[in-house]
């Protein structure tokens, strides 16, 4: 997918050190202190991360702007239901610098073709307030109803 000067692909094993640097520089934004050794423990990470789609948008010239990771879990079979799959959408990243010309969107988008495309059948992810317009409009509701979960440190 090109747009806007900007390319959008599937990332591949060569795009490990550029995740990690993309993933860096959240973190940094967050506040977190980055400890020795994150880029390569990242990249060896990501990349013996079998069950894992991540997209990446590059500038022209090859330079890393943004990117979208989600955990792909596979439901067992069933005699109930169909065997799908679901997505956990870990991180959505963009550069300061590229932020706000629809690039956040167009990775979000990405995923949605990528997912329709591979039986999953749902997407789950944590919304910053400030982004939930993004999420809105990409398709995302608030879960109600059966959705339950469990938290270390709650209370
Ligand atoms: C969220 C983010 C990926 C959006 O990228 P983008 O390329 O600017 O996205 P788009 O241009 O497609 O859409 C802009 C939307 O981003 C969201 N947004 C704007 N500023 C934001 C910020 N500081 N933090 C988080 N989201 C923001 C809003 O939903 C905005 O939509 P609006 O114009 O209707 O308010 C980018 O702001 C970012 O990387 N922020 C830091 C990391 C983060 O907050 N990730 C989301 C965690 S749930």
């Amino acid at each position: 997918m090109s747009s806007g000067g900007f390319v959008i692909r599937l990332a591949e094993p060569r795009d490990a050190l550029a995740c990690a640097a993309l993933t860096l520089q959240d973190d940094r934004e967050c506040g977190a202190t980055i400890e020795p050794g994150f880029l390569d423990r990242y990249a060896e990470a990501w990349l013996g991360d079998s069950a894992r789609v991540t997209f990446v948008a590059e500038a022209p010239d090859g330079r890393p702007l943004g990117m979208v990771t989600a955990a792909v879990v596979t439901k067992l079979p069933s005699s109930r239901r169909p065997r799908t799959r679901w997505l956990h959408v870990s991180l959505l990243f963009v550069t300061r610098d590229a932020r706000g010309s629809g690039l956040g969107g167009q990775l979000l988008a990405a995923l949605h073709v990528w997912a329709l495309e591979h039986d999953v059948d749902r997407m789950q992810l944590n919304a910053e307030p400030q982004a939930r317009s993004l999420y809105e409009r990409a398709g995302f509701t608030s879960p109600a109803g059966k959705f339950m979960e469990w938290r270390a440190n709650a209370t």
